[in-house]
């Protein structure tokens, strides 16, 4: 099957809107109220007070696709752009929330609905895992257990993780909690070996990718070092990448190859003189960067942020330097940045 990223994105928040999701607008990319975040970096940014009970709404149940940086703080994905087929600086992030209504049993039995029936994706090629305890924190074994009855695998695709990988914040401080992740197992042929599980995709894009993160929201951090506390009431934070999920739908391997940025990298390459190689050599990886770039630089300027010295002017600043210094490596003398920017813009 394959769907542009539209189609994606459309059936996603119909999925939830079935299931009595309020369908809520991106949040904006600079959290109003937030010191303790730069950038929204998932979907959960806009309803913090929602989890906490700082703030109710006439909604308890809610759906959104979230334009998302991670470039600072606790989640900073800078450095893989360019040299990773599946990461960026700039993204959109699927998600829906429960606050204080549904908890672990309906988060997971809707991904899996979602992933394998709305979107038909292949079973065999699918792992899932979960937070396995860690520091004190207890082993989620209500979602190892849920996972299994749901799928059948076995505990070699149900697979227990520390807290690097399954216990989730957006920040220092706020709600956050053990969490559940989605693989799936991208290129190669023939049977997949579980055992390889956590071999992420080489460049040339064979390997495991996160593709959803199921987040049972239970505690707060009120302070860095703070002990947790428990939340009023449990809660659900997911967020799958929409551009991963159109890299897979669209039976690509690099997340660069799809519609959302492949004409962005086709513009790169136009303005530069050379062909697109789909490959990891030197000039395929920065017109990819400068793709990537291009994206973070429109939507921030968009939201009134200009390249300057400090904080939020000078990431724009680095990233836009970093696009040109791209650009200078494929022998474009010209200014180009604002060019591909107007791409963005169009798409
Ligand atoms: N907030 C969670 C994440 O970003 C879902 O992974």
């Amino acid at each position: 099957m394959s769907q542009t990223a539209s189609d994606i994105r459309k059936a996603f928040l119909d999925f939830f809107a079935a299931r009595e999701h309020r369908v809520v607008e991106s949040g904006p990319l600079v959290p109003p109220n937030d010191p303790s975040l730069m950038f929204a970096n998932a979907g959960m940014v806009q309803f913090k007070d929602l989890f906490t009970g700082k703030e109710a709404r006439d909604y308890k149940r809610a759906t959104s696709a979230q334009k998302c940086i991670r470039i600072s703080g606790k989640h900073n994905d800078l450095e893989a752009v360019g040299p990773s087929p599946r990461h960026h600086t700039f993204f959109e992030m699927l998600g829906n929330f429960s606050f204080g209504d549904y908890f672990k049993e309906e988060a997971i039995v809707y991904a899996w609905e979602f992933l394998t029936g709305t979107l038909g994706l292949p079973k065999d090629r699918l792992v899932c895992t979960y937070f396995g305890g860690e520091d004190g924190i207890p082993a989620d074994t209500e979602a190892r257990d849920l996972w299994k009855k749901l799928t059948g695998f076995g505990d070699d695709r149900v697979i227990g993780l520390g807290k690097a990988d399954n216990f989730w914040q957006a920040g220092d401080t706020g709600p956050c909690g053990p969490s559940s992740e989605i693989h799936i197992y991208q290129g190669g042929s023939g049977d997949i070996d579980f055992g390889s599980f956590g071999d992420e995709q080489t460049p040339e894009g064979v390997g495991w990718m996160e593709l959803w993160n199921l987040v049972f929201m239970q505690y707060d951090r009120p302070s860095k070092d703070a002990e947790l506390q428990p939340l009023p009431k449990p809660s659900i934070d997911t967020g799958a990448g929409l551009e991963r999920l159109a890299c897979v739908l669209q039976g690509k391997t690099n997340n660069y190859d799809i519609d959302l940025l492949r004409e962005l990298v086709e513009c790169a390459a136009e303005i530069s003189g050379k062909p697109y190689g789909h490959t990891m050599a030197p000039d395929d990886v920065s017109m990819s960067v400068i793709a990537d770039h291009s994206r973070l630089t429109a939507f921030l300027i968009s939201e009134g942020i200009l390249p300057d010295r400090d904080g939020r002017p000078y990431v724009l600043r680095r990233v836009m330097r970093r696009a040109i210094r791209h650009g200078h490596r494929l022998g474009i003398e010209q200014s180009f940045l604002h060019r591909v920017a107007l791409k963005v813009a169009e798409l």
